[in-house]
């Protein structure tokens, strides 16, 4: 094989996990990093048809970066082997470091894009979508991720179980770092890509998986657009995640809360949807007299005299539908009309139900907290019980019932 220098490996930078200014020369309009770790059988049909897409789109102003971590079935040598007939490809094996999100930085390092952006390399992350990525970019979005959850998102065949950790994991999410994972729909999307100008010069510090948390919590990130995509199911190899990856996460979490020392954008120019939130507590209060007016129905001795716990679980569940019924059609009605249909309604009140019984738990759990351990009143430590659990209820409903995100 003859050695030009298309073939030579990329250097893989040392020192800080920083994005410098763009260099004078060799500049092109976008950078997107393939992150690898053993997709041999993946990466000739990856590079092929990112290539074909954007070839299409901006013939001749991109590269494409596999960041491969050294792979066991050579990943990269295959990657290398590509770069004849692709000539906008470049190869990093990467020997000394580990991990997918300082692989993505470092790829950025060595990239002479003005856009960078990151894409899985397993095909699960559909390549039609970076034509409406780089779109929203264009149109001066400074970051453009793409969602599972809104629009035109979701994933092919998951589990109940998996969706629910997900899902677990995006709550924990907003409830330690709201205004970093509260400003996106799919906080968790590895496919996405932001302007060079919105995160040079901060000091990145991931750990795990999860590179965007990182982009949106320590870069200046002020417009973000999402675009819907079905995130597909693995044909060949498999994936890396284990329950390891769980761990890094909320250590991610923890990390970056602690060393960014703010709530976020959201707290800073204060968007918090106070109407919205004044809605939601007149709502639930009207719940209160449905409860009280079902429980007198069914248990007082002068009407139904059904016994009490039973009453009560009842007219708990009719209190939550009255509440989800004027939530939908009052609080979020903005939401709600964009999504009319049958199985769109019946979808929020699952999430609103099961966010509910969520509140419920914490209303419990708080209440015996700040009694036993605060204040040894109860209608004082059960008005703070409430006050928390409507904030809850009112935050995660705001962000997964009716989901609004940044959208443009
Ligand atoms: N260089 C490098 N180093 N690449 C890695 C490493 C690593 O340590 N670990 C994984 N990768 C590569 C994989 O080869 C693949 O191209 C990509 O990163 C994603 O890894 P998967 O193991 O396939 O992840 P997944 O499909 O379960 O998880 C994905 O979940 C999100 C949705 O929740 C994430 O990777 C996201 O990109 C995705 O959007
Ligand atoms: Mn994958």
């Amino acid at each position: 094989m003859n050695v030009n220098s298309s073939q030579t490996l990329l250097t893989v930078p040392t020192g800080p996990l920083q994005i410098s200014d763009l260099r004078p020369t060799n500049n092109v309009y976008f950078s997107l990093v393939i992150p690898t770790y053993k997709e041999r059988d993946n990466i000739q049909n990856v590079v092929k048809i990112l290539s074909q897409t954007l070839d299409e789109f901006i013939p001749g102003d991109y590269e494409l970066i596999v960041v491969d971590d050294d792979s066991p079935d050579l990943t990269w040598e295959v990657a290398q082997s590509l770069t004849q007939e692709y000539p906008q490809l470049r190869v990093m094996r990467r020997q000394q470091e580990r991990g997918l999100s300082s692989a993505v930085i470092r790829g950025w390092q060595v990239a002479n894009g003005s856009v960078l952006g990151v894409i899985d390399g397993d095909l699960q992350h559909p390549p039609e979508i970076l034509t409406q990525l780089l779109s929203q970019i264009a149109q001066g979005a400074d970051l453009a991720v793409a969602s599972r959850h809104v629009d035109g998102g979701g994933v092919s065949s998951w589990s109940v179980v998996r969706r629910f950790l997900s899902r677990g994991a995006q709550v924990l999410g907003l409830m330690i770092l709201p205004g970093v994972l509260g400003r996106v729909s799919d906080p968790m999307s590895g496919y996405f890509m932001v302007r060079r100008n919105s995160i040079v010069g901060a000091l990145l510090n991931p750990v795990g998986y999860k590179i965007l948390l990182e982009v949106i919590g320590r870069g200046n990130v002020q417009s973000i657009a999402e675009v819907g995509y079905v995130f597909c199911e693995r044909q060949e190899g498999e994936s890396k995640v284990t329950w390891k990856q769980y761990v890094e996460y909320i250590h991610h979490l923890i990390r970056l809360r602690l060393s960014t020392g703010r709530l976020g954008r959201w707290s800073q120019n204060s968007s918090f949807p106070i109407g919205r939130f004044l809605r939601f507590g007149l709502v639930g209060l009207s719940g209160v007299f449905v409860d009280m007016a079902v429980l007198y129905l069914l248990s007082d001795p002068s009407t139904l005299a059904l016994p009490l716990t039973r009453s009560k679980i009842i007219a708990g569940e009719i209190a939550i539908f009255n509440n989800f019924l004027w939530n939908d059609a009052w609080t979020f009605a903005d939401v709600s009309m964009r999504q009319q249909e049958w199985h769109q309604r019946l979808k929020r009140f699952v999430k609103f139900n099961i966010i509910c019984l969520a509140g419920l738990v914490l209303n419990v759990l708080v209440l015996n907290l700040v009694f036993n351990f605060l204040i040894p009143n109860r209608y004082i430590a059960n008005l703070i019980a409430i006050a928390v659990a409507t904030i809850w209820n009112f935050w995660v409903n705001l962000k997964l019932s009716w989901r609004v995100t940044d959208v443009k």
